[in-house]
């Protein structure tokens, strides 16, 4: 039986045991959930030992020095080849999944999976479990199609690290990668977290943006005051904080911070003629934007650079003094905003975190005290080689499974990329197969099954490529020379 006839097979069995781990709410950013994330941890190690991995545990992260309190565990798995100088791959994705919030607007419980019209629907559906769990098919295809006797072991040592905090920025990620470095280390790194330019137009992710996020708090009086009293005569939280979040940008929606662009690489020829490839068709792309009405942004750039090359500013929320039902005559006596940046190459969060703190001083009017707490330290942008070997194999890979010609696309989104490809010192080959129109983050999650059953064949054609290119894919390790 051939790679594509083991999965149409074994499909079913697939599905029913996404469909179980999808019931497993492993929400990270939720403390409550913790427990959760670890049933989702062991689910998945019990999983890969069923499949035939000789080694599948479940690691602990963070904790041991106390910082950020304990973390929430990652799964490791380990598949040696046959051959101990085939190449050695290291798939990474993530268990955790978003908060499902708000719940009445999901039209099925989102930890209840539900089929409809060739679409599985819940959290974590396309982000990023029903993408994780197609390596686990991937590799029963791979041992079980080809050589007249079935092989027992991978034509590449398959090493798997999935997280459990990715969706709360991996704040033990790097920590985890540093200790384990040994037992983690690999030729390449395969990232199964990113999406494909749309199901008829396979595509390949070459990088991810960085971020960086903050709070903004402004604390006025002491306490809210009546308006009458006191309105006109004292600074307003709330005002300051309107008029700073509103200076976050210039008339070209260019962003403020002092140095913000310093670092910022121009686009290359060679990226925007790559860009200029791909088939983008603004109406259709809007509707996917949750059907906004208009294209906005940075002057002098199209929608997917903006997207995929450019940094931005966002307010993902802002609230204080009153909100609730009828009018309450008040001075609010604080104000609080969340922001984000999406970075670009080679913007630093660092960088990024102090010119927030210089603009907000600056922008704070006299009488008003103002902290910016960040979030986390940040996330660097990350990309793969596009002309190594091994984004090469991943790109034939994709091919023979969809049987057409694989782009390069970019994300806007983030994750722990940078620190994967710096601290294990591989490249990265992002394998995903998401898409755009999938709902991540929001209610009403889903993931086109066909496209997963595609990622689970391109896997298994990926361990051959891998295997076949070994020289090359293997040049780059130590003391090879
Ligand atoms: N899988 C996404 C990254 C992504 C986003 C890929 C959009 C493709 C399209 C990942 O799980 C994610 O959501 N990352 C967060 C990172 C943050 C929590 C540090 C993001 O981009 O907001
Ligand atoms: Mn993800
Ligand atoms: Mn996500």
């Amino acid at each position: 039986m051939d790679v594509r006839g083991y999965i149409e097979a074994n499909s079913g069995e697939y599905f029913a045991a996404l469909k179980q781990w999808l019931a497993i709410p492993s929400v990270s950013a939720d403390p409550a959930r913790s427990d959760d994330v670890r049933r989702s941890a062991q689910w998945l190690a019990a999983r890969l030992r069923a499949t035939g991995f000789p080694v599948a545990e479940v690691w602990e992260t963070g904790g041991a020095d106390g910082r950020d309190g304990a973390g929430l565990p990652a799964v490791f798995a380990q598949w040696p080849a046959a051959d101990p100088a085939a190449p050695v791959v290291l798939v990474y994705g993530h268990h955790d999944v978003q908060p499902a919030e708000p719940l009445e607007e999901w039209h099925s419980a989102p930890f209840q999976p539900a089929e409809r019209d060739g679409q599985l629907l819940a959290r974590g559906a396309s982000d990023d479990k029903g993408q994780v769990l197609f390596h686990d098919l991937g590799v029963r295809a791979c041992l079980a199609a080809g050589a007249a006797a079935a092989r027992s072991a991978p034509p590449v040592t398959l090493k798997l690290l999935i997280e459990g905090e990715e969706e709360s920025g991996s704040p033990h990620l790097a920590d985890l990668l540093r200790r384990e470095r040994d037992r983690l280390a690999a030729d390449v790194i395969v990232v199964t977290d990113t999406s494909m330019w749309s199901a008829d137009v396979p595509s390949m992710c070459v990088g991810m943006r960085g971020l960086f996020d903050a709070q903004i708090d402004l604390t006025g009086p002491e306490l809210d005051l009546h308006s009458g009293s006191f309105g006109g005569a004292v600074p307003n939280p709330l005002h300051a904080l309107a008029a700073l979040l509103a200076g976050l940008h210039d008339a070209d929606d260019r962003v403020t911070l002092p140095g913000f662009y310093d670092k910022v690489a121009p686009l290359s020829s060679r990226e925007r003629e790559l860009i200029g490839r791909l088939p983008f068709g603004e109406k259709q792309w809007l509707v996917t934007a949750g059907n906004s009405r208009a294209i906005s942004g940075e002057a002098g750039y199209g929608t997917l650079e903006r997207l995929w090359a450019r940094p931005t500013a966002e307010i993902n929320g802002m609230w204080g003094g009153y909100t609730g039902p009828g009018g309450k005559t008040i001075i609010p006596s604080r104000a609080h905003a969340k922001v984000s940046f999406r970075l670009v190459a080679n913007q630093e969060p660092a960088d990024v975190a102090a010119a927030l703190r210089a603009y907000v001083a600056a922008a704070t009017p006299p009488g008003i005290e103002a902290t910016v707490t960040p979030h986390g330290p940040g996330v660097r942008p990350a990309f793969s080689p596009t002309d190594s070997p091994a984004v090469a194999a991943g790109r034939r890979a994709m091919e023979r499974a969809f049987g057409r010609e694989v782009l390069f696309t970019r994300e806007g989104g983030s994750g722990p990329e940078a620190d994967l490809t710096d601290i294990l010192a591989a490249p990265l080959v992002f394998l995903g197969v998401g898409l755009d129109e999938d709902r991540v983050h929001a209610p009403n999650e889903k993931v086109l099954m066909a496209l997963l059953l595609k990622g689970a064949e391109a896997a298994a054609y990926l361990w051959d490529e891998l295997a076949a290119a070994a020289p090359e894919i293997t040049a780059g390790r130590a003391g090879s020379g």
